[in-house]
C-alpha cells in the first residue's frame, strides 16, 4: 500500500474532507529507521508526529521516580509524538526502532504554516486527543487549567463535551473541548476572544451559563454549568410532537433568553434543537453562544455545515447579520417541533441553503390542521426571507405567544396570593421555596404565577 492510501485507511484521518487529506498528503515525508534507533528521545523539544508505516517501536514507561514501569510497543497504524503539534511540552518518553521501521512524519512548523491556511486540515487532531483523553489511566489524571476532566458526555459538531470537576469549589462542571478545525480559524479566533468575555457576563435563567475558558492542546475548552437534561433535539426525534403548551413554552423561553443576549448586541447565530437542553423540570437552557461556525470555506465546497436546515437567509448569503437571524432560526425550530420535520430537508446542505433564500415555506397546518392558529401565525411570520417583515425584536414573541397561550381557556376571575413575612436570616430559603412553589404551579397548562417583593411591612 502507498504511504498515502496507507495514511488515508487509519481511523484518524478518515474525518478529514478530500481537500483537506491531500493538503495533508502533500507535506507528509517518510524515513526509514535501522532496528535500536532513537525515532524520539525524551527531553527533546517536539517537532513532528510519526506515524508507524512498517516495523514496531517500543517506548520505555518510566515511573516518576525513573524506573521503568513498563514498555509500550507500538506497530503499524499507530502513532506517537503528536502531542508536540499542540503543545509546546518537551518529549517525555524515547521510542526506540525494534527492527528496520518506515515513519511518515509530519513536520510540526510545515503543519501549523497549512493550518494558518485551512484549519479544516486540523479536524484530526481532535480525534487523536480524544483518544488521549479517554485512555482511562490518562483521563483520571488530566486537567485543563483548573479543572479535573471526568469523562466523555457527548461528541457534536464543535467539539467534545466532558464532565470536569472544578476542585476548588467541589462542583461538577461541563467542559467543551472546541474542535482544532475551530479554534485554528483565525477569524474564528478572533471573534470568540471578543465574545467570550460577553458571553461569561450572560446570565439569565434560561442561559447555560459559561463559568470561565481555559487554553490547552492548542484548543480552547469552555467550562459550563453542568444542565441535567435531554437536548431538544432528542424529544423532537423519538416523542414525536410536544403538546401545543411544552411548544409556546420552550419558544418563549428561547426567545427571552435571546432577548436578553440581543440586548447586549450577542446574536447567538445557531439557533436549534441541539443547542436547547430540557431540564427534568420541563424549561428551556440555550448553549453555544458564539461558537457558530463562520462560514468562510462554503465556496471551497469542503466543509459541510452542521446546521443548514436552521439558517437564515442573510447567513447563507454570508451577510452581516442581527437578532432578526435568531428569529429565523426559532421560527424554523417551532417548525420542527410542531410538525416534527423542517421546511427545507434533503441529504446535501447546499440544496437546503439555496432553499431557504429562494423558496416559500408551506404553513405548518397544510401539514397539520391541529396546529393552533398562535403557533401557525408565528412561524409564518418568524421564517419571512425578509428581515424587515419579521418579528423585529424577541419580546414581540415573549408577548404574543404568552398571552395567546393564556387566552386559549378562559381564565378563572380567583388570583391566589400567599404574603409571607421572615426573620432576615431565613429569606434567601423562603425565597427558594416559593420559586420553587411556582416552577411546580407554572407546570400545569395555561397556569401562571408570579413572585413579588414587597417593602417591609
Ligand atoms: N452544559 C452542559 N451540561 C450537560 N450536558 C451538556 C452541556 N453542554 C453540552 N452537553 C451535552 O453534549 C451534547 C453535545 O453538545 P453540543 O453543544 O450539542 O455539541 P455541538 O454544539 O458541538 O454540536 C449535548 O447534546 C448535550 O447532551
Ligand atoms: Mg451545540
Amino acid at each position: 500500500m502507498s504511504a498515502i492510501s496507507f495514511l488515508k485507511s487509519l481511523d484518524v484521518f478518515s474525518s478529514l474532507s478530500t481537500p483537506s487529506f491531500d493538503r495533508l498528503g502533500a507535506l507528509v515525508r517518510a524515513r526509514t529507521y535501522a532496528a535500536g534507533d532513537a525515532i524520539i528521545r525524551r527531553g527533546e523539544p517536539g517537532d513532528a508526529m510519526y506515524i508507524i508505516h512498517r516495523g514496531a517501536v517500543r517506548i520505555p514507561i518510566l515511573d516518576p521516580a525513573g524506573r521503568e514501569k513498563f514498555v509500550a510497543a507500538l506497530g503499524p497504524g499507530d502513532f506517537f509524538g503528536e502531542m508536540s503539534l499542540m503543545t509546546g511540552d518537551p518529549r517525555s518518553a524515547d521510542v526506540i526502532a525494534d527492527g528496520p521501521t518506515d515513519c511518515l512524519i509530519i513536520d510540526k512548523e510545515i503543519f501549523q504554516g497549512l493550518t494558518r491556511q485551512h484549519p479544516g486540515v486540523s479536524k484530526f487532531l481532535t480525534q487523536i486527543l480524544a483518544r488521549r483523553l479517554s485512555e482511562s489511566d490518562v483521563m483520571s489524571s488530566k486537567t485543563v487549567g483548573k479543572y479535573r476532566l471526568l469523562g466523555e458526555i457527548a461528541r457534536g459538531g464543535m467539539g467534545i463535551v466532558y464532565s470536569g470537576m472544578q476542585t476548588s469549589l467541589n462542583r461538577t462542571v461541563a467542559i467543551k473541548m472546541l474542535s482544532h478545525e475551530l479554534s485554528l480559524d483565525e477569524e474564528f479566533g478572533k471573534r470568540f476572544r471578543l465574545e467570550a468575555q460577553i458571553i461569561a457576563a450572560l446570565n439569565h435563567e434560561h442561559i447555560v451559563k459559561v463559568f470561565d475558558t481555559e487554553s490547552a492542546y492548542a484548543t480552547i475548552f469552555i467550562v459550563m454549568e453542568y444542565v441535567e437534561g435531554t437536548p431538544l433535539s432528542k424529544s423532537v426525534e423519538t416523542a414525536g410532537h410536544l403538546t401545543w403548551d411544552m411548544c409556546r413554552r420552550i419558544i418563549v423561553q428561547t426567545a427571552s433568553a435571546l432577548q436578553y443576549a440581543h440586548e447586549r448586541g450577542i446574536v447567538h447565530r445557531d439557533i436549534k434543537p441541539g443547542n436547547i437542553i430540557i431540564t427534568p423540570e420541563g424549561n428551556a437552557k440555550l448553549m453555544d453562544f458564539g461558537i457558530a461556525r463562520v462560514v468562510t470555506e462554503q465556496t471551497e465546497n469542503e466543509e459541510v455545515i452542521g446546521t443548514a436546515e436552521f439558517m437564515s437567509p442573510e447567513q447563507v448569503r454570508g451577510k452581516g447579520v442581527d437578532g432578526r437571524a435568531d428569529i429565523y432560526s426559532l421560527g424554523i425550530m417551532a417548525y420542527k417541533m410542531t410538525t416534527g420535520r423542517c421546511p427545507f430537508e434533503d441529504a446535501d446542505p447546499y440544496v437546503i441553503l439555496k432553499r431557504h433564500l429562494r423558496d416559500p415555506i408551506a404553513p405548518p397546518k397544510d401539514l397539520d390542521p391541529k396546529i393552533p392558529a398562535d403557533l401557525n401565525a408565528f412561524i409564518l411570520k418568524a421564517v419571512e426571507k425578509d428581515p424587515a417583515r419579521r418579528y423585529q425584536s424577541c419580546s414581540e414573541i415573549v408577548k404574543e405567544l404568552s398571552q395567546r397561550s393564556s387566552s386559549t381557556a378562559p381564565l378563572s376571575r380567583t388570583l391566589r396570593m400567599l404574603a409571607v413575612a421572615c426573620p432576615a436570616d431565613q429569606e434567601a430559603k423562603v425565597e427558594a421555596l416559593l420559586k420553587q412553589a411556582r416552577e411546580q404551579v407554572v407546570k400545569l397548562p395555561g397556569v401562571s404565577a408570579a413572585i413579588q417583593s414587597l417593602p417591609g411591612l
